[in-house]
């Protein structure tokens, strides 16, 4: 694989997907900053995206991608593979976080979550997939979070997706890494994007408020994880870090957290347990990362 890469990314008008963008652009890297209606909501950002780009000469290009919608989704990753010629890395950022008391959460609200941060990157994964396929190379790259690997109260619909997107990545990694595709997990713990302005409330207030004093939950939480709030400028260095370590010599997965809160212990141990379940069913050389020894066409 060529050392520049070109990368997609999701969710890159603001907060982390804007930085590794910018991150990623600047070490030479083909960016291709994905985000629902740049010509719209979106305009501002995208025009700063663009302006920072032509001043600085950076390979960023700014396309509409909306997770929602699989036909933006094709649409996005066929211009960008008809633009570079091959897709090395996709970013799966694009999400968001609601928050209140779960019985307060309405199905709505808790369907259109699910089907961004996991039905998102569902979605852009099988857009890119057949190219990384006939590549025999490529990354996908899931931005989870600590939450999903802990649960916090009042954070229990916003957890639930970002355990299902795990669950899903690390299978898309034993299932790919014969074929020379790594699949990886970032997990960020509390940074300062505008992820807090963005999150939804539970709409059901009338439930809330028949909680009495753990109504309260979300507020404490919130505050809490305000105060500990990192620089977000440490998961993009993070990312490109990851994306620059060869094939096959990447982890499944990265906390990067101002504290650990035990999530890294988790990690690990599930590494073990996963590890023993594919030594018990026989899976374990159908699962490595075989180097130079991709197996399977497309
Ligand atoms: N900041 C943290 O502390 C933290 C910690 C752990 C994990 N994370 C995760 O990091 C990711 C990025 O969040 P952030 O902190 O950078 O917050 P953010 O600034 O609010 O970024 C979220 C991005 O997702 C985009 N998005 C939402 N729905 C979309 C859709 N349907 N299609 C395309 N893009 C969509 C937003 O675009 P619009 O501008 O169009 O809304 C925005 O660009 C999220 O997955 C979040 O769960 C954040």
């Amino acid at each position: 694989m060529n050392s520049k890469q070109v990368v997609v990314i999701t969710g890159s008008s603001t907060g982390f997907g804007r930085l590794f963008a910018e991150t990623l652009a600047r070490k030479g890297h083909t960016v291709f900053a994905t985000m629902r209606d740049p010509a719209g909501r979106n305009a501002k950002n995208a025009s700063e995206i663009r302006a920072v780009a032509e001043k600085d000469s950076l390979p960023i290009h700014v396309l509409e991608l909306d997770v929602t919608d699989d036909a933006s989704v094709e649409r996005a990753v066929d211009a960008a593979f008809a633009k570079a010629g091959r897709i090395d890395v996709a970013i799966n950022n694009a999400g968001y976080v609601v928050s209140g008391l779960a019985e307060a959460v309405t199905t709505e609200q808790a369907r259109g979550l699910m089907d961004t941060n996991f039905f998102g990157p569902v979605r852009v994964n099988r857009a890119v997939l057949p190219h990384m396929r006939r590549q025999r190379s490529g990354v996908l790259m899931h931005i989870s979070s600590g939450a999903g690997r802990v649960v916090i109260p009042s954070g229990g619909f916003y957890c639930a997706s970002k355990f299902a997107l795990e669950a899903l990545a690390e299978s898309y990694s034993y299932e790919l890494a014969s074929q020379g595709i790594e699949s990886v997990i970032v997990e960020p713990g509390p940074y300062e994007t505008p992820v807090i302005g963005n999150m939804v409330a539970a709409a059901d207030e009338a439930r809330t408020d028949t909680y009495g004093a753990v109504r309260q939950i979300p507020a404490k939480i919130n505050a809490a994880l305000a105060s500990i709030a990192g620089n977000a400028q440490e998961v993009a260095d993070a990312v490109l870090r990851i994306i620059e370590t060869p094939a096959g010599e990447k982890q499944l997965r990265y906390l990067v957290s101002p504290q650990s809160l035990g999530v890294d212990r988790l990690n690990a141990l599930s590494k073990q347990v996963q590890a023993n379940l594919l030594e018990a069913f026989g899976l374990a050389a159908d699962t490595r990362f075989l180097k130079g020894k991709a197996v399977g066409s497309v």
